[in-house]
C-alpha cells in the first residue's frame, strides 16, 4: 500500500471520530492552523455544514472575529445575537454605510441557550471576548436542548485566548487549559483557528485533541507529521493530527459572499474596567514585542 493510501486512510479515521456522537468518548477539540488564505475558514465552516446536515438536534454557536469582514454569511442560515449592554453595527465594505439586520439580545448563557437555535449557525457577541471562555465551560454542563451535543466554531482564537495575557485574562486562560478535558467530556467540540499560533495560549493549545495544518503551515514539533508532507498539500486538503496518528482530510471551498461587511461592537464599560483593559494590552504589546526580539536575537546567534 502507498503512503498516499494510508494518510487518505488515516484521514477518514479521524473524520470519522470528529462526526461520532458517543457520548463515553465525548466531543473533539481541533486546532486549525495555515496563513492567511489557506482556507482556514472554509474548513471550520465545511465541518459546521456537515454537522449541521448530519445532526439537526445539535447547537452550533459562532465566534466570528471583529474589526474584519464577518465570515459567517458564507453559509446560508444563520442569526446573530448579542449580549445585553454591546450594541453591533454593521457596516458594508462597499458603500461604507451602516446597514440593518436582526440581532437577538441574550441576558445570560441560559438565555442564550434558550433562544439558540437548531440547523443555524448561531453568531455570538459578548461584551467581552474571554466571555467565550466561560460560556465553554456553560456549555459543558448543560445538555437540556436536542441531542445535548453542540459545536463551537472560534474564529482567529488568539482574540479568546491570547498568549499574552496579564491579570483576568490569563486566569481565563488558565480556566481553559484546566476544562480543556472536560469541556471534550460535556458532548462539546470545538473547532478553532488561528493564522499565528504563537499568540495563542500555549496552555490551551497544549489541550487540544486534534491539530490540522494547511498549506504553507509550519508544523509543531510533537506533531507526527513531516514538514514535508505539510509542503506539499494542496488547496482543499489538511493534515490532521490526533494523537500519534495522522491524516489527510478534504474541504469545500467557502468563498466569501456579498455584502461583505463588518461588525461593530459598542461595549460601555466602566473606569476601573477600562484601566484593566488599557494595563492588559500594553502587557500583550510589550511581551509581544519582547518575543520578537527574542527570535530575532536567536537567529542572529547572539544568545
Ligand atoms: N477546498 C477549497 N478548494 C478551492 N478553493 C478553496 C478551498 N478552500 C478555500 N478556498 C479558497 O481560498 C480562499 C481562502 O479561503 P479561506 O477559507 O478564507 O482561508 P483563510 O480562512 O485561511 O484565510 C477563498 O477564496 C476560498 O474560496
Ligand atoms: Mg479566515
Amino acid at each position: 500500500m502507498t503512503k498516499k493510501d494510508r494518510v487518505t486512510r488515516e484521514g477518514e479515521k479521524i473524520r470519522n471520530r470528529i462526526f461520532n456522537r458517543n457520548k463515553a468518548e465525548g466531543g473533539v477539540t481541533i486546532e486549525t492552523v495555515g496563513v492567511q488564505g489557506s482556507g482556514k475558514t472554509s474548513l471550520d465552516l465545511h465541518l459546521a455544514e456537515i454537522t449541521r446536515r448530519k445532526y439537526p438536534k445539535e447547537l452550533i454557536f459562532y465566534r466570528d472575529s471583529i474589526e474584519s469582514p464577518v465570515q459567517f454569511n458564507r453559509v446560508d442560515n444563520w442569526q446573530i445575537y448579542a449580549e445585553e449592554g454591546a450594541t453591533l453595527k454593521f457596516r458594508d465594505y462597499d458603500t461604507n454605510k451602516y446597514f440593518d439586520l436582526p440581532v437577538i439580545t441574550f441576558k445570560d448563557f441560559n438565555d442564550l441557550y434558550r433562544k439558540a437555535k437548531f440547523k443555524t449557525i448561531n453568531v455570538v457577541y459578548f461584551k467581552k471576548e474571554y466571555t467565550w471562555i466561560d460560556f465553554l465551560n456553560y456549555l459543558r454542563r448543560h445538555m437540556h436542548r436536542g441531542s445535548g451535543w453542540k459545536t463551537v466554531i472560534l474564529e482567529e482564537y488568539e482574540d479568546i485566548a491570547p498568549q499574552y495575557a496579564g491579570g483576568k485574562r490569563w486566569r481565563k486562560n488558565l480556566l481553559y487549559s484546566k476544562n480543556a478535558k472536560n469541556i471534550r467530556k460535556g458532548l462539546v467540540n470545538t473547532f478553532a483557528n488561528t493564522q499565528s499560533k504563537g499568540d495563542v495560549s500555549h496552555f490551551i493549545r497544549s489541550k487540544l485533541m486534534m491539530r490540522s495544518y494547511l498549506r504553507g503551515s509550519k508544523v509543531d514539533d510533537v506533531s507526527p507529521i513531516e514538514q514535508r508532507f505539510i509542503d506539499k498539500l494542496k488547496i482543499g486538503e489538511a493534515a490532521i493530527d490526533y494523537g500519534s496518528n495522522f491524516g489527510k482530510i478534504t474541504f469545500n471551498p467557502y468563498p466569501p459572499k456579498d455584502p461583505i461587511f463588518e461588525v461593530e461592537k459598542i461595549v460601555v464599560i466602566d473606569e476601573k474596567e477600562r484601566e484593566e483593559e488599557i494595563k492588559d494590552a500594553k502587557i500583550r504589546t510589550l511581551d509581544k514585542k519582547i518575543s520578537r526580539l527574542e527570535e530575532v536575537l536567536e537567529k542572529l546567534n547572539v544568545v
